[in-house]
């Protein structure tokens, strides 16, 4: 059988730090509103000039560096974003070029907030499948470009960032299982409703924001990742008591407290890094995990089950090995 292991992990924030304090001067808040809402204290945002592939790239070569893999030997590129640099070509292929990487298959993948999740379970089963043997798997947002940031229902939750991971085959896991979901009925409830093909016009005039009906979006993230732990334990035999740590998509503090305790897994074994880089869609899991891996929490096989949710819906998990 073969597995994909985990073998590096990287991550970068942009230098500029925006704090609930700013914010308030921005819209009608304030920091006690939304530390009581959001857990959020501050979330980082990108310089008009960095582009997603920019933190990409910071991410991953600091994930090859952990690895000891150079990038010649990368046999598939993954981006996971929302905020491509380019309609075309994918930021996985303007990421590829610059590690000086030509030929493996390199492509985005658009799952917003579960981005990361679907991203690791297409290289999963690439490597599962004998079609690759050490892929370059990333999450990267300039979600901030995407962001009214007059409108304090949204601009408040979201921030900038990468993260990235090395997978290579092993005999042994490494991932477990993953698990993804859909369901395109909630498309309406988190979106950017308008791009290229349509409302084109928004785009033009710098309008193309993201919509979102914060309670329902709560509450189905909250559904949808405690169902997510039973499934993924389920899957593999195990219970709470096997894990070590919880990853669940760093949103909001309040939803991975409420994830956490619907799952009934120890709150100690839950992950949260969101109070310092807010939202960062796609990113926000492989960062989460590259923090908890470089400041100790997690070492190298204990178990974790990572996972994310994001507009559409979409939402998925991976369990794995460290
Ligand atoms: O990857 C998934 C991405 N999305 C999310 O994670 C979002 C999930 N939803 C949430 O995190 C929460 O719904 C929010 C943090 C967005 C909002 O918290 P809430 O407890 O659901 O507040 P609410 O929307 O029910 O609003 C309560 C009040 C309202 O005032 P009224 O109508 O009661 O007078 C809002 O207008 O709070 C007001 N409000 C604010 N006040 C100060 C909304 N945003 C703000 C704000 N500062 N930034």
């Amino acid at each position: 059988m073969i597995y994909s292991k985990l073998c590096g992990t990287g991550s970068y924030l942009p230098e500029k730090v925006l704090t609930n304090h700013e914010l308030a001067t921005m819209v009608d808040t304030n920091h006690e509103w939304i530390m009581s809402r959001t857990g959020i204290s501050e979330r980082h945002i990108a310089a008009n000039d960095e582009y997603t592939c920019d933190l990409a790239e910071k991410a991953a070569r600091i994930a090859l560096d952990a690895a000891g893999v150079n990038a010649n030997e990368i046999d598939l590129v993954i981006v996971a974003t929302t905020t491509a640099d380019q309609v075309f070509p994918s930021t996985a292929c303007l990421l590829q070029e610059r590690l000086g990487i030509s030929g493996p298959p390199a492509f985005d993948v658009q799952a917003v907030c579960a981005g990361f999740m679907f991203a690791l379970d297409v290289a999963d089963k690439f490597i599962r499948t004998g079609s690759a043997k050490c892929a370059l798997v990333v999450g990267a947002e300039t979600f901030s470009r995407i962001i009214d940031w007059t409108d304090r229902r949204t601009c408040i939750l979201f921030g900038d960032g990468g993260g990235a991971v090395v997978l290579k085959a092993d005999n042994e896991p490494g991932v477990y299982s993953t698990h993804l979901h859909s369901d395109g009925r909630h498309k309406d409830l988190l979106c950017v409703p308008s791009g290229v093909s349509r409302n084109y016009q928004s785009v033009l005039d710098g309008n193309a924001f993201t919509t979102m009906e914060g309670g329902e979006v709560f509450k189905w993230a909250v559904k949808g990742m405690a169902d997510l732990v039973e499934e993924t334990l389920e899957a593999n035999q195990m219970t709470k008591d096997d894990l070590d740590w919880l990853i669940p998509h760093q949103a909001n503090v309040r939803i991975i407290n409420a994830v956490g305790k619907r799952a009934g897994v120890d709150p100690d074994k839950v992950i949260t890094t969101v109070g310092h880089h807010g939202n960062t869609s796609a990113a926000s899991v492989p960062l989460a995990l590259d923090e908890s891996i470089r400041n100790g929490k997690i070492k190298t096989g204990q178990l974790v089950l990572m996972e994310g949710f994001g507009g559409g819906f979409t939402w998925g998990s991976a369990l794995l090995r460290v």
